[in-house]
């Protein structure tokens, strides 16, 4: 059983890197392969919307702008349940996660087989580490994300500055649940 879990800060240290960890013990608690993926290691750059709105994503379910996406997308199949984390920046997730998800979703959006997160449980978290503004907006374009590409909600969790200490461990427990509801269904 494999678990990826998703970040989009470019801080090792802060709050999303954090939420990530508690994420990945979490799942390995439950004896899942737990993984840890941060986007801004990786170079993914913004869709391009190429020809007149759609390239080869809609047809061939595969992006032709070439980068980090390709490798990260393919793996995508293997795993069995996501974890997405990322910072709340204006009220919203940050730009590498939007990069990402703008271009996974295009490339799932009609396939018919071989999907990457259809059917698959996925957990959100938005780790709003300033006013906590935001946090609830943030969930929400990130529900919309998991429903274009019918992912099973599995959860959506927001941090702030006041919450931090009982959401880690919210993270670390939704992140358990996952893995053994997982475990028993098998
Ligand atoms: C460009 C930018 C915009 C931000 N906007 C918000 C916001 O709308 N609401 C909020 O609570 N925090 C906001 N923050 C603060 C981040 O959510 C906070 O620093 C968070 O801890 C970042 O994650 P990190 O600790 O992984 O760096 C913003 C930070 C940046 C850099």
């Amino acid at each position: 059983m494999k678990v990826m879990i998703i970040t989009g800060s470019p801080n090792n240290n802060g709050l999303t890197a954090a939420c990530g960890e508690q994420a990945r013990l979490g799942a390995a608690s439950a004896e899942a392969e737990a993984t840890i993926v941060k986007l801004n290691d990786l170079k993914i750059g913004i869709c391009h919307a190429c020809s007149e709105g759609w390239g080869s994503c809609r047809e061939r379910h595969v992006c032709q702008v070439e980068d980090d996406f390709q490798k990260l997308h393919e793996s995508l199949q293997s795993y069995d349940a996501f974890i997405l984390v990322t910072p709340v920046y204006w009220w919203d997730m940050s730009e590498a996660v939007k990069a990402f998800i703008d271009r996974l979703r295009r490339c799932e959006a009609f396939k018919k087989k071989d999907f990457s997160i259809s059917g698959k449980p996925v957990i959100c978290v938005a780790a709003a580490g300033g006013s906590g503004n935001g946090c609830i907006s943030c969930l929400a374009n990130l529900e919309r994300f998991v429903d274009h590409l019918k992912g099973i909600k599995f959860d959506f969790i927001g941090v702030t500055r006041s919450n931090r200490e009982y959401k880690l461990q919210t993270i670390y427990e939704a992140s358990n649940r996952m893995a053994v509801h997982l475990k028993d269904s098998r």
